[in-house]
């Protein structure tokens, strides 16, 4: 889809659970991986789409601190798959625009994919177009859990008096210190739950689950989410006017 499509109220920060590419490749008789390639390309056209659509912000869940627990085939196939498509994306993504940041722990990915995490980063960081940020090796848990272990330093250090510790405080700490809260979080693939993703930040999102398999996940079909979005009514625990 190209040309601005004028959304009402559309969202300016929309989060991804990018689910059902296994399913997606086993319903065609393939290998898991095949749907990962599959997956892999919507997302070029997903975040081709958001200007389209003046959403600034999208943030994509790539990889969970659970998703370990898979053969490791499927883990270093994703693993592999990661390193090619930011080597090759990364030309685009840079005259597109976009502006790639991850969130998530780094530390059990390998150095190669960190390094090119890190010149992809630096490579877009003066972009605004669309701030795409991937999340791999992401849990929202783990997150907090590295926040809080941060801010503890800090208080010990000495630095932050603990009396004036609030949210806004730990917020800061948090992968996601750069990024607005998600208005919207979409779940392919039929599955009604978040997978420890954006635990904090989408405390007030509003959620689209939609049946279909990510690979499968059109332009048009985010445009249609979009749309959807654009006419609920975010109450924030105040009564309406
Ligand atoms: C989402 O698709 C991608 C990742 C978790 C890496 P899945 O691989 O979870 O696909 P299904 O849910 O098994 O179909
Ligand atoms: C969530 O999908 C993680 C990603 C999309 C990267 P999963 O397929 O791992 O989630 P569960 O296991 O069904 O909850
Ligand atoms: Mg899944």
């Amino acid at each position: 889809m190209t040309g601005t499509t004028t959304i009402k109220n559309g969202p300016n920060h929309v989060a991804v659970i990018m689910d059902g590419n296994g399913r997606w490749a086993q319903s065609r008789g393939k290998p898991r991986l095949f749907g990962h390639h599959a997956g892999a390309k919507r997302v070029k056209e997903i975040v081709r789409a958001c200007p389209d659509h003046d959403v600034k912000y999208l943030t994509i869940f790539a990889f969970s601190t659970e998703n370990w627990k898979r053969t490791q085939t499927e883990v270093s196939g994703l693993m592999k798959l990661f390193r090619r498509y930011i080597a090759s994306e990364a030309r685009d993504l840079l005259a597109e625009g976009v502006r790639v940041r991850f969130i998530g722990d780094r530390v059990k990915l390998d150095a190669k994919l960190c390094r090119l995490m890190d010149e992809i980063e630096l490579l877009t960081s003066g972009n605004d177009r669309v701030h795409l940020t991937i999340a791999l090796n992401y849990g929202g848990r783990d997150e907090l859990g590295r926040a809080t272990k941060r801010l503890a330093r800090e208080v010990s250090a000495g630095r932050i008096d603990p009396e004036t510790v609030d949210e806004t405080t730990l917020a800061r700490f948090l992968d996601t210190c750069f990024l607005p809260d998600p208005d919207l979080v979409i779940r392919t693939s039929g599955e009604a739950r978040i997978s420890n993703f954006l635990l904090w930040q989408a405390a007030y999102s509003e959620y689209e689950f939609v049946n279909t398999l990510w690979p499968d996940f059109s332009a048009a079909e985010f445009a249609t989410v979009l749309t959807s979005y654009g006419k609920r009514e975010r109450r924030f625990g105040a009564v309406p006017a």
